[in-house]
């Protein structure tokens, strides 16, 4: 009889605490993580050495102070597995191995992360998690990793939920908090399941270090991405996010104006902000735009509405993102060969068309004054402005 209750205890006590860890696993990422990512940069160059020193160079920057929390290793860390199955990382580049290298980034008062895939290799060819989903798991919680990003590749027939659920049970089982990052490029539309399963999703191929086009395996530039966010604000929110792939700002393809253009319409979309450049060697040009404390804190906003494009008439585009205060942040974006004015309304941001706001720039850091009905600014080409209005 003593051992059936307390067999119910536990059941009991299990279920209370698999509900209340579901709970903890949303408050991970409260508001879109930040950090910085090896993919865009060095691709299978990543070494521990590089890893270091990018973290050293988040903290110098400043980076790590504004909010860029994890250090993230991207693909081709890992080249085996041993006898008994568990992941080995490679010897050449990683010498020192994962953990000392997780140590380094925590001693640096930064977050920890590792990647991986749900096929049987990695994009890149590594090793892949498939059929060691428990045992890698166990790997990356010893590490004192605290979040994983999880690719698509090599994945033949395998069902995308199950999948990501698998890995999601196998983090949870550790029992160590590990952001979970879904990286199926929006092939399964994961907005539409992936709120209980992790805490951010891609919605789209990988984004290119490039102004426009697309290729034939998926990857496209700035304008091509941005389209494909539309229709999907409704998904993101606190302890799930739209994830439309990391900053390309100062890994040196584009201007320094449609950088600056990636991380205004990322602030209005909620987007995780996962920087990927040489943070050690950027120019102040770029710091200014990864540093601009004023369009973080857009991105970063409590509220956790996702912003959306409210007018788009030719290549002149207005997007807006209601805030916690009440206030709305407006980006107005000309993605033409020249200079052009663009305005908007009060009435397409939600007020009332008589009301008198105020306008601040938050690239130019100032106020505008005050005005009634509208705001219009002229915009260069493959830019914006970005304005907070404020009743
Ligand atoms: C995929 C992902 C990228 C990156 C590479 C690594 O393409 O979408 O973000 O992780 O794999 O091989």
């Amino acid at each position: 009889m003593n051992a059936v209750r307390a067999a119910l205890l536990g059941m009991i006590a299990m279920g209370c605490c698999v509900s209340a860890w579901g709970q903890q696993e949303k408050m991970l990422a409260k508001t879109p993580p930040m950090g910085w990512n090896s993919w865009n940069k060095y691709a299978c160059n990543v070494t521990e050495e590089v890893i270091r020193q990018e973290a050293d160079a988040l903290v110098a920057s400043g980076m790590r102070d504004a909010g860029y929390e994890y250090v993230l290793i991207d693909d081709c860390w890992q080249a085996s597995r041993d006898k008994d199955g568990f992941i080995v990382a490679d010897p050449k580049t990683f010498p020192s191995g994962i953990k000392a290298l997780a140590d380094y980034v925590h001693s640096k008062g930064m977050k920890f992360g590792v990647y991986s895939d749900a096929g049987s290799k990695t994009c890149a060819g590594r090793p892949g998690s498939l059929g060691h989903e428990y045992q890698d798991a166990q790997k990356y919680a010893e590490w004192g990793a605290d979040y994983l990003k999880y690719d698509w590749c090599n994945t033949t027939t395998q069902d995308a939920k199950a999948s990501y659920t698998l890995m999601r049970d196998a983090l949870r089982a550790t029992g160590r908090p590990i952001v979970f990052s879904l990286c199926d490029w929006g092939t399964a539309k994961p907005w539409l399941w992936a709120g209980e399963v992790g805490q951010l999703w891609r919605t789209n191929g990988d984004l290119l270090d490039k102004w426009e086009g697309t290729v034939e395996w998926g990857g496209m530039g700035l304008v091509n991405n941005l389209d494909k966010q539309v229709g999907l604000e409704s998904y993101g929110g606190p302890g799930h996010w739209n994830d439309p792939d990391m900053l390309q700002v100062g890994v040196g393809g584009m201007t320094t104006t449609e950088y600056r253009s990636q991380f205004s319409l990322w602030a209005i979309l909620a987007a995780p902000l996962i920087a990927g450049n040489d943070v050690a060697k950027m120019s102040p040009e770029i710091a200014a735009i990864l540093l601009n404390r004023e369009v973080i804190a857009v991105d970063q906003d409590a509220l956790g509405r996702q912003g959306r494009r409210i007018r788009k008439v030719g290549e002149l585009e207005v997007w807006s993102r209601e805030l916690g205060d009440g206030s709305r942040a407006v980006v107005l974006f000309n993605r033409s060969a020249g200079a052009q004015k663009i305005a908007v309304k009060w009435t397409e941001i939600g007020y009332p068309a008589k009301l008198v706001a105020a306008v601040r720039d938050l690239w130019e850091k100032k106020e505008l004054g005050k005005f009634s009905g509208e705001f219009e600014a002229e915009v260069g080409s493959h830019g914006v402005v970005m304005v907070t209005v404020r009743p």
